[in-house]
């Protein structure tokens, strides 16, 4: 079955989720189901998704990371969505993202159920990253997709990384890790994922928002953030690890189960686990 439409959708969606921004940083009073407090931008986002993604007839069901549990009852496929990844940079006016993982089994599954992943980045530009048949960034006008680098591949010779959580809250092999890859790489870091895995798929290097000794499972969410990075960044020649396997491996019984997120260039997550192992 054509992953298009799915992606059409959230190209069209896009455009009216980033002209609905200016009216909605405010705060609702509920939080999400990870505990996050949520903005009237994440809400309304999720909403407009669910609508526009469940009226396909190639979506069966709807799981986002702003609900308890998957929405629908149709047949195919089931769309596991963060709506507005990065929420919180619309206070600051900094990059956030929607991410869209295209699952063939029903919900909770690994990884390996996907049979493609996108996400939207809105910055300066609003631009989609699709893996369906190869890796594609669009850039998006008007609801409208314009395809403008196929065939994406990860840069061979890596440039910057962005590792998240505070640095007394690293244990100690990561710490270490980051300290070499300091010398190494540039720092670029913004605080929403898809922002700074965008630069990691363009210039080449790593991402990672790793496990913490006050959050051993790290911040991230497996299904609607980890896995179905780690598919795109597969896709695009390069690898994903939660510390010492595969992203898309990761055995799964919650769906909002958080996992340590590292993905990059294969030289730089074989290196991780390496230095984790030790
Ligand atoms: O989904 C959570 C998220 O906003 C990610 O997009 C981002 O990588 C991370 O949190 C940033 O967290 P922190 O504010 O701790 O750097």
């Amino acid at each position: 079955m054509t992953l298009s439409p799915i992606f059409e959708v959230v190209a069209e969606t896009a455009s009216e989720i980033r002209s609905s921004l200016a009216g909605r940083r405010t705060y609702e009073d509920g939080v999400n189901p990870s505990g996050e407090t949520q903005l009237e931008a994440d809400v309304y986002a999720d909403r407009l998704l669910e609508e526009r993604l469940c009226s396909l007839s190639s979506v069966g069901k709807y799981a986002s990371e702003e609900r308890d549990a998957a929405v629908g009852d149709g047949e195919g496929y089931t769309v596991a969505v963060d709506p507005l990844d990065g929420s919180s940079n619309v206070k600051s006016n900094n990059a956030m993202g929607t991410i869209v993982g295209v699952y063939e089994e029903s919900l909770p599954t690994t990884g390996r159920s996907l049979v493609g992943a996108g996400y939207v980045l809105y910055g300066p530009l609003t631009t989609m990253v699709v893996a369906d048949d190869g890796v594609t960034e669009y850039v998006i006008e008007d609801g409208e997709p314009t395809a403008v680098r196929e065939d994406l591949s990860i840069p061979a010779d890596p440039v910057v990384y962005g590792f998240g959580g505070r640095k007394p809250d690293w244990p100690a092999p990561f710490a270490s890790y980051a300290e070499t890859v300091a010398t190494e790489l540039k720092l670029r870091y913004g605080g929403a994922m898809i922002g700074d895995v965008n630069q990691v798929l363009t210039y080449g290097g790593i991402f990672a928002y790793p496990a913490l000794d006050t959050h051993p499972d790290g911040k991230l969410r497996l299904l609607f953030e980890g896995a179905p990075i780690a598919h795109i960044i597969n896709a695009a020649g390069g690898s994903s690890s939660d510390g010492s396997q595969s992203l898309l491996d990761v055995e799964i019984t919650d769906l909002h189960q958080r996992v340590p997120v590292h993905v990059g260039n294969t030289s730089y997550i074989d290196r991780l686990e390496e230095t984790l192992a030790e």
